[in-house]
């Protein structure tokens, strides 16, 4: 989701198992599947994909005040290769990233360098790069311009980051490849998620509503990774919510309730290891998440001295008192923490019993061939026939009004609001929304009706795009399991008929049978916003106003991924025709983040001195506790520590320290300061919040930096806290 290009013209910048891990999961074979012999190959993978955690503007909430300041734990690719193992040239790769959106330019490198390196073996079509839709990641890495707004441009430091990991845990996953087994099953997660857009929901048909219990999808399905003797080396779940669970005022970079869960499950079954020195891989997948929130108490006014201030929002238009800004979703754990950090824990964690009760399961064996679709669709004017035969066409991309209303997970600004097709909500708007975008012609006002257009970004073509008219159309199948990578947010009911639509196409076709199973990834490869039902669409809620090509944009994704099937049959050989590539624009790309121009330690200080200590090693820490040392620092943008770290906390064992903490621990956080500017002084604070069950005895906190000379050469450098002690 993305919100307010309109705070940068504000600041006038736009003229331009633990228990499992023991027996069950990992050396019981009961759980597994058996007796099936191994028809694939399997390759499972990490790596470490977060940028610059300071000086940038964070991914999702597309707020400008949103610059980063440290980290809470890092952001992950997580690979799985599947293989035919009588064909092994013949295979799929998954990818799914802990970023806010996959990206074209981004995809577009990771193709490239997994090509070049496997010639024959990795290409376009088989890798899917699909993200959590997280949104307290690092942000500057897409590539086109509308989501750059708020990062001042694109952050080269960002995508580079995010390209580099993902190759390493598709090597990763590569180097892994051996014969084993896959299994499948779903189960329901309730507690989950909750409706965003309620009364956009309701404008679907009642006889549909009534089909199903909820107006979310509460399916958590998971797909198992065993090895030839049936031990579990992970899984890939899908389950649709959104990666808002920790709120837009925080500005450590964090993985928000995926990759929060994905951290959960690996350190249960491995509880040994470093985050991210696994080698199970735990996958959760981001489904159709368009109207979904893990704020699931429900959206309440925050407008402290008026009446309706801790009032639910008004229920159309998640106003207070008229004003967008005041409403806020609230998490399970909103009392507990108020950046959100409870509230994702316990998301999380409803993610993870869902996967243990599946994978504690005995679940059918998944059998059949490996294939996949992909090609490259021009959304702009497509014409196709809807089912009852008439002809319609989708539009260039455009927002409407309510795309600056944003959603209770993040409101927008100004006066905007949700759920209003009404087109002068703002009379300043009018005035400067064609300065900002082409004012749109007839012909594209009537093919976005009922949406009133803010932004006509499909006509804004300077500097670069601003929004992707191609996009990505890609299926993976293995055996009976059908996953539709889409290049957006779909919401639950587009979900639905999306997967019913393509679902009833592979059964017609022959290519699968009644045991077929499809699900939504996404949002995927490009990011080309949201995808609401056409009756969603009339209501304008943010999902209706930011579905970028029109009232059919369903129908038309629709039309293009069921005339596709049959490259999914056992038979199937080649890739059907494409339209072209979207134009690679990175070297075109503005940046306006300035790098760092040098650090310095102050006078009379070094790189890593402690300014404030920790206790005294003679009052001890006790759970529960935070445990915090302030160091002289350097800017930790000069080199990010990709598979290392910012911090560890060391435990003194047999007269040696042991690292037993890294910056990645959610118990763990790095802060970075800048002093002055022109001194180029900064300071770093280093928290751990004492976990229950740590083991008493000598501790300290290390800081692992790196500085800038004035000559721009750039030295690590660590420092430590005094000795501290901890006493259960
Ligand atoms: C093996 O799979 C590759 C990739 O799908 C395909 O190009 C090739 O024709 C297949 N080989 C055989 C012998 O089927
Ligand atoms: C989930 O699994 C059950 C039991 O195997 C099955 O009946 C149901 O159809 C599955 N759900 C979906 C969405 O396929
Ligand atoms: C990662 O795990 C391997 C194997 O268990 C171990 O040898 C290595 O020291 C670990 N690395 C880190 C940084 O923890
Ligand atoms: C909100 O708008 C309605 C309709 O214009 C108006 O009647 C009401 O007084 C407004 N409420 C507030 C608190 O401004
Ligand atoms: C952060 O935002 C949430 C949601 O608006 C709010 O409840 C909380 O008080 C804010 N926390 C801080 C520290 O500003
Ligand atoms: C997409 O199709 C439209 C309408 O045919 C055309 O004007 C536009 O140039 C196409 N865009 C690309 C990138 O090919
Ligand atoms: C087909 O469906 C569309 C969308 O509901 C509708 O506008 C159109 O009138 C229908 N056409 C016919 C021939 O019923
Ligand atoms: C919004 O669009 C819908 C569907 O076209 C229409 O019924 C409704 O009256 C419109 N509302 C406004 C405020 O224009
Ligand atoms: C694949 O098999 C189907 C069903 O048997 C058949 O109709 C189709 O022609 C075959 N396609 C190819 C490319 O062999
Ligand atoms: C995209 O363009 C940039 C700048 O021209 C170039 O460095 C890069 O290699 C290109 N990417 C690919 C995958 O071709
Ligand atoms: C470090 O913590 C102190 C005390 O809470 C606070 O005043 C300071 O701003 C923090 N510095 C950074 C870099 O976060
Ligand atoms: C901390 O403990 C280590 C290991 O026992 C010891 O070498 C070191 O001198 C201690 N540091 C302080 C400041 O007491």
């Amino acid at each position: 989701m993305m919100r307010s290009a309109m705070q940068l013209l504000h600041h006038g910048l736009l003229c331009l198992t633990a228990f499992f891990a023991s027996t069950n999961v990992l050396s019981n074979a009961q759980a597994g599947v058996q007796g099936v012999s191994a028809q694939y190959l399997l390759g499972l993978g990490i790596g470490d994909i977060t940028g610059p955690v300071v000086e940038t503007n964070m991914m999702g909430y597309a707020s400008l005040a949103q610059t980063d300041t440290g980290l809470h734990m890092r952001q992950r690719s997580r690979a799985w290769i599947v293989a035919d193992a009588s064909n092994a040239s013949n295979r799929i790769v998954f990818i799914n990233a802990d970023i806010a959106m996959g990206d074209t330019g981004v995809r577009r490198s990771i193709v490239a360098a997994l090509s070049a390196q496997y010639p024959g073996l990795y290409n376009n079509a088989n890798i899917a790069l699909v993200s959590t839709h997280q949104h307290s990641g690092v942000g500057g890495y897409l590539e086109d311009l509308l989501p750059q707004i708020t990062s001042l441009g694109y952050v080269k430091q960002t995508a580079d980051a995010i390209i580099a990991g993902t190759v390493l845990a598709v090597q990763r996953a590569h180097n892994s490849l051996a014969p084993g087994s896959l299994s499948l099953g779903n189960t329901t997660v309730l507690d989950g998620n909750r409706n965003r857009s309620p009364s956009a929901y309701l404008a679907n048909p009642a006889d549909e509503r009534a089909r199903y219990e909820y107006d979310q999808d509460k399916d958590l399905m998971l797909l198992r990774f065993d090895d030839a003797s049936g031990n579990a080396r992970g899984f890939l779940s899908f389950y649709a919510v959104h990666g808002t669970s920790i709120y837009e005022n925080n500005t450590l970079v964090s993985s928000d309730n995926k990759g929060m869960a994905a951290h959960l499950y690996e350190a249960m079954v491995e509880p040994d290891a470093m985050p991210g020195n696994n080698t199970f891989v735990a996958g959760f997948t981001q489904s159709n998440v368009g109207d979904t929130s893990p704020n699931t108490l429900g959206a309440y006014c925050e407008s402290p001295g008026e009446p309706w201030d801790g009032q639910l929002c008004e229920f159309e238009h998640s106003t207070c008192g008229n004003r967008t800004e005041d409403c806020h979703g609230r998490g399970p754990g909103f009392r507990d923490s108020n950046l959100g950090y409870e509230s994702n824990r316990i998301i999380a964690q409803h993610q993870v019993d869902g996967a243990k009760t599946l994978m504690g399961q005995s679940l059918p064996a998944v059998s059949g061939p490996v294939k996949y679709v992909h090609t490259y669709v021009n959304m702009s004017f497509r014409e196709f026939e809807l089912p009852n035969g008439t002809t319609v066409r989708t539009c260039p991309p455009a927002m409407g009004y309510s795309f600056a209303g944003g959603t209770t997970d993040g409101p927008g600004a100004f006066d905007f609001v949700q759920g209003d097709n009404s087109t002068s909500q703002n009379p300043f708007w009018e005035i400067v929304k064609g300065a900002v975008t082409p004012l749109p012609n007839q012909e594209q006002i009537d093919c976005q009706a009922p949406k009133p257009i803010l932004f006509n970004t499909g006509f804004a073509h300077w500097p670069y795009e601003w929004s992707p008219s191609t996009v990505d159309v890609q299926m993976l199948r293995v055996g009976n399991l059908v996953m539709l990578v889409m290049p957006g947010e779909l919401t639950t009911m587009s979900g639905r008929r999306m997967r019913e639509a393509l679902r009833a196409r592979l059964i017609a076709e022959g290519v699968l049978g009644e045991d077929a199973y499809v699900v939504v990834a996404g949002p995927a490869n490009t990011y080309a916003h949201y995808v609401a039902t056409r009756e969603e669409y009339a209501v304008q809620r943010y999902e209706g106003a930011s579905t970028i090509f029109g009232q059919y944009t369903l129908e038309a994704y629709i039309d293009k991924y069921s005339s596709l099937v049959s490259y999914l049959a056992d038979n199937a050989t080649g890739q059907p025709e494409s339209d072209p590539a979207p134009a690679n624009q990175t070297g075109s790309a503005i940046s306006l983040q300035t790098g760092v121009v040098f650090d310095s330690a102050g006078i009379g200080h070094s790189f890593g001195d402690v300014k404030t200590d920790v206790r005294n090693a003679s009052s001890p820490y006790k759970a529960g506790e935070a445990v915090i040392a302030t160091f002289v620092g350097a800017n930790p943008r000069n080199n990010l520590r990709l598979e290392q770290t910012f911090l560890s906390v060391d435990q003194l064992v047999n007269a040696q320290w042991k690292a037993v903490r890294s910056d990645s621990h959610p118990s763990t956080t790095y802060q970075w300061a800048r002093d002055s500017t022109i001194l180029g002084t900064s300071t770093v604070n280093i928290t751990w919040v004492v976990e229950s069950g740590t083991p008493s005895g000598t501790y300290r906190l290390t800081y692992y930096g790196d500085s800038k000379s004035i000559g721009g050469s750039i030295t690590p450098f660590v420092g430590h806290s005094s000795n501290f002690t901890i006493s259960s």
